[in-house]
């Protein structure tokens, strides 16, 4: 028996990094997925991944920056699966501009992927999951939720702004939905592999007592903690999975 059994999830930006491994590992535990993204050759390939496990899962092509992208997912998902029991508002973008470089329209398109779209998706998703008294929302926030650095302006205000969010939706949508926010440190995704990859997080690996860069699976294992029932009691935090970075 699975520990989603029976439930239908929403995970977005699931084409590549800790959402497609979260995707692969829902199913796995007996949901039907809807994995989302902009690019149509890798949400096939993980939804083949899992199909080929003999688990379900179907794709949506959306550009989370798009409102009308991001209500076709809600609309496909009630078309093909009828309802949904999670939503993991993953997708995200990196923003490295300084901080008097940065635009109104990077700022816009940060804000829009990183935090109107999981804002967005939950005001749809709500009166199902209201209704049938029971939701899980997971949001991936980032260590860069809880402090700032040089020259991430856009993405440290934008993760911020989630794990804000993450606490409004606990506060405003309980006691049927609860919301959860995850964390990541260093994980090895395509995002790190586009700022240098594992070798540019070598201060951060060693601080870490891990001493590991972490992996896709790490953060899809914490996911699915907060996906099931098993964390009925969790509600309203952003949890770190970062190797104990600040431990
Ligand atoms: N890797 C880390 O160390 C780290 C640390 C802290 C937080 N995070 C957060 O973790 C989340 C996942 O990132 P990742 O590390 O797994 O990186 P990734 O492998 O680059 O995955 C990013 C995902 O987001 C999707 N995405 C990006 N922009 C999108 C858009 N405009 N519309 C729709 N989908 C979009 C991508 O899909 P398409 O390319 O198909 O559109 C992809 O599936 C992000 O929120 C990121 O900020 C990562």
């Amino acid at each position: 028996m699975g520990k989603l059994d029976g439930k239908v999830a929403i995970v977005t930006g699931s084409t590549s990094g800790m959402g497609r491994d979260s995707a692969k590992l829902f199913a796995a535990e007996g949901a039907k997925v809807v994995v989302t993204g902009r690019n149509e050759e890798r949400a096939k390939a993980v939804v083949d991944d899992i199909k080929s496990e003999g688990n379900e899962a179907i794709y949506v092509i959306a550009d989370m920056g798009n409102v009308d992208d991001i209500k076709k997912i809600f609309d496909t998902t009630i078309e093909e699966y009828g309802t949904v029991d999670i939503l993991f508002n993953n997708a995200g973008i990196l923003s490295t501009t300084p901080l008097l470089e940065m635009t109104k329209e990077e700022w816009d398109e940060v804000f829009d992927v990183d935090v109107y779209a999981a804002l967005y998706l939950t005001q749809l998703v709500a009166p199902i999951m209201k209704e049938k008294g029971k939701g899980s929302i997971i949001n991936t926030c980032s260590i860069a939720s809880f402090a700032g650095h040089f020259g991430f302006v856009g993405y440290i205000s934008s993760k911020h702004a989630i794990a804000g969010l993450t606490k409004s939706i606990a506060f405003e949508l309980g006691p049927e939905i609860r919301c959860n926010g995850i964390a990541p440190g260093a994980i090895h995704t395509a995002m790190v592999d586009g700022i240098g990859g594992v070798d540019a997080l070598q201060m951060m690996i060693q601080a870490s007592p891990v001493k590991r860069v972490g992996q896709g699976e790490d953060i899809a294992a914490l996911a699915l903690f907060l996906a099931s029932d098993e964390s009925e009691f969790v509600d309203g935090q952003i949890i770190r999975c970062d190797g104990g970075l600040e431990c």
